[in-house]
């Protein structure tokens, strides 16, 4: 079999399963197999497949119909243009996260701050900012292990062990506990944000392989905020920020929250034009009033 041939096999295995993206789907698990670039991909296309790299092939098409997603396959998804290792104890890094990152660099400035990342994952908010900040001393905390075993690593492998003290703990408090208090300029996080009444809408890759800690499904998605933003609250020091990202829809409870002590805040939109950050400023002095913009 040829190597355009197994592709478009799988296509049509994977179109015929209602696979979502299944071109890139079929591509990604054949540079898997191969150990190759997608250019080299196309390339070579007229080049035979081995029988034992074709049945490693239709292995993952296969396991990728169950719905189980590509880069828990491949065990690699790109953020940031950085290499990332993932397991199905981390959330897969999203690409509208990349605003977050955006957003912490453009407001950081170079200079030397200490910001923590909270809900880190595989790490990748926090490893991003570590490879372009080279001034910031960054902290990232996790309630999950397993997850944070994925993040050591991908910070071994990305060369940033040094860069990022990682931390188990439910949100902040690791800080509150050492009496780290108005010790950071920048809370950073992308917290589980999804309603147990958005359930529906969450796609079977999400609800059965990712876990459900790090995507939500929550009785009450605002709580996480609340928790956050008032942890925030105690550890940034004044005019410090805290820059969360929020799902669909969710920009006006989010702000909502923010009505005591705080000001300066905004909401970015991503790519795709969904209100997808907030920023918030801790007073600098009392007596500020919330304000509210919006920028696309
Ligand atoms: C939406 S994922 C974000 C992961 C990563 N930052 C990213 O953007 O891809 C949320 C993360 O928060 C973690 N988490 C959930 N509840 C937590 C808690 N109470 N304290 C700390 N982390 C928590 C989950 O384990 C998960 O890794």
């Amino acid at each position: 079999m040829l190597v355009r041939e197994a592709l478009a096999q799988a296509m049509r295995m994977l179109v015929e399963a209602d696979v979502p993206s299944p071109g890139l789907a079929a591509e990604l698990l054949l540079m898997h197999t191969l150990e190759c670039e997608r250019g080299e991909l196309h390339s070579n296309s007229g080049r035979e497949l081995s029988a034992d790299l074709a049945l490693r092939y239709f292995d993952d098409v296969t396991e990728r119909l169950t719905g189980k997603p590509t880069q828990y396959i491949t065990g690699h998804q790109e953020f940031w243009g950085l290499d990332f290792e993932v397991s199905p104890a981390v959330l897969i890094p999203r690409p509208e996260t990349e605003l977050l990152v955006e957003i912490v660099i453009e407001l950081a400035r170079g200079e030397p701050c200490r910001m923590v990342d909270a809900g880190t994952g595989s790490g990748c908010i926090a490893l991003a900012l570590a490879s372009e900040l080279s001034q910031a001393a960054i902290d990232a905390v996790d309630i999950s292990e397993e997850a944070l075993h994925v993040a050591r690593r991908n910070a071994m492998r990305l060369g940033l062990a040094a860069r990022v003290r990682f931390h188990c703990g439910d949100w902040l408090e690791p800080f509150l506990r050492e009496n780290g208090e108005e010790s950071f300029d920048f809370v950073v996080s992308n917290p589980p944000y999804v309603s147990q009444a958005e359930l529906h809408s969450v796609q079977r890759e999400v609800r059965d392989f990712e876990p459900r800690i790090a995507w939500g499904g929550l009785v009450d998605a605002e709580e996480v905020y609340r928790r956050l933003f008032a942890q925030a609250q105690k550890l940034l020091k004044p005019g410090g920020f805290a820059v969360v990202e929020m799902g669909y829809s969710q920009s006006a409870a989010v702000t909502k929250l923010l009505r005591q002590g705080w000001s300066e805040i905004s909401v970015r939109a991503d790519l795709a034009s969904i209100p997808r950050a907030v920023i918030a400023r801790k007073w600098t002095t009392t007596g500020h009033d919330a304000t509210t913009t919006s920028a696309g």
